[in-house]
């Protein structure tokens, strides 16, 4: 008896180094997606988060009150507008497609051109922008101090009156909640559930990641590396384009150079691209099987392929198993 268990031990702890093996690369896995970025002076609560959610939505934020920043990152369409540029107060026009805030608290870096560290610092932005709100901080924080339920709120949360730092804290929190981080995709591969993508969206993934080069711009699980890179989705960023990470620096080789955006929720996000200037996920595929439009700066990965009929739909429908609109539970009314 004792001799059958010393015999059956070294299986035993093969099976346990294998259980023990597989539990630390599943939590490697999942401490990844919980890697939100949080400020040490900004920790997020649920009465923040909740302040941040009412400020978002809220419309007397804009001089005229038509526009919300909800407007053009609109929970229902994941967060975006879908339409090329967005549109601030009295029908003025962007010059740049809204992007989807959803897994924002995941962001080293925001905006297209990467240039602002915090969402705390991004929230001044489109409130203060003529071709959005169009509104002097002095003036609204006046405004929402006179709110009663503002002033209740920022005194019972920050213990001060409400100010810029009440405003722009309860927003940044808002958006680290916004997590889109449950597609089918994730279930397949993080979770482990093998039925939970077609073979014709595995096929999609496979080229996705081993035949083409997607994956070193825009690998898993955030589908981007944060960094900017010229995509070549312009033959020359000359004077009438917008020259992305240019304008920060004015150095020359910033020309053409955006952030690489996630395409978690691509389904949803069209149009495409920091203009919007690509309507559909075919005509992102097209841009890339060219070769892109050869910018000189163009990323030296970006090279023309082939791909069949077949595959093209393959590949489109992996990028549509990347969408999780489990989010969209906090705004049934
Ligand atoms: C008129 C439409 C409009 C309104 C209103 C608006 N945004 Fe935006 N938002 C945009 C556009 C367009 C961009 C891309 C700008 C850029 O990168 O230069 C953007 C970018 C952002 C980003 C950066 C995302 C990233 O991936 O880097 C965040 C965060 C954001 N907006 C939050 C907000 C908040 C918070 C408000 C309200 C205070 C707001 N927006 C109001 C259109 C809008
Ligand atoms: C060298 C880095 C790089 C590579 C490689 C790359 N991309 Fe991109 N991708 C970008 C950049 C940068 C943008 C944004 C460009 C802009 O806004 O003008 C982008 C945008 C996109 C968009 C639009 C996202 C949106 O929300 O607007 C999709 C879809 C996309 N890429 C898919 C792919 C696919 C599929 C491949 C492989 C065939 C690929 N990318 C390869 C850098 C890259």
């Amino acid at each position: 008896m004792t001799k059958n268990w010393l015999k059956l031990f070294p299986v035993i702890f093969i099976i346990y180094v294998f259980i023990i093996n597989a539990c630390s690369n599943t939590s490697k896995k999942y401490s990844l997606i919980s890697k939100i970025i949080e400020p040490s002076d900004n920790p997020s609560t649920e009465a923040k988060i909740a302040l941040g959610k009412a400020l978002f939505f809220d419309k007397r934020l804009s001089i005229n009150e038509t526009v919300s920043c909800a407007t053009c990152h609109n929970p229902n369409l994941a967060f975006t507008d879908q339409k090329q540029v967005s549109e601030g107060v009295f029908g003025r026009k962007t010059t740049r497609n809204s992007p989807s805030i959803l897994n924002a608290g995941f962001l080293p870096t925001v905006m297209f051109d990467g240039h602002l560290e915090t969402l705390e610092k991004q929230v001044i932005v489109p409130i203060q922008e003529h071709t959005e709100m169009a509104m002097d901080m002095l003036t609204l924080i006046k405004k929402l101090r006179a709110i009663p339920e503002y002033q209740a709120a920022a005194k019972e949360i920050f213990q001060r009156d409400f100010d810029p730092f009440v405003l722009t804290r309860s927003i940044a929190a808002f958006e680290r909640s916004l997590i889109s981080m449950n597609s089918r995709f994730d279930q397949y591969y993080y979770q482990k559930k093998k039925n939970a993508l077609t073979q014709m969206e595995i096929k999609g993934w496979k080229l996705f990641s081993e035949k083409l080069y997607c994956i070193k711009c825009h690998p898993a699980p955030y589908f981007t590396t944060y960094k900017t890179e010229n995509n070549g989705l312009y033959a020359n960023y000359g004077l009438e384009e917008d020259k992305g990470r240019f304008r920060i620096h004015n150095d020359s080789n910033d020309i053409g150079f955006f952030k690489i955006p996630s395409l978690r929720n691509i389904e949803l996000t069209y149009p495409y691209m920091h203009d919007g200037s690509l309507k559909t996920i075919e005509e992102v595929i097209y841009h890339y099987m060219n070769g892109g439009k050869k910018d000189k700066r163009q990323s030296k990965l970006i090279v023309p392929f082939k791909l069949k009929n077949k595959e093209v739909l393959e590949l489109k429908a992996f990028l549509n198993a990347l969408t999780d609109t489990l989010y969209l539970k906090n705004y049934v009314n």
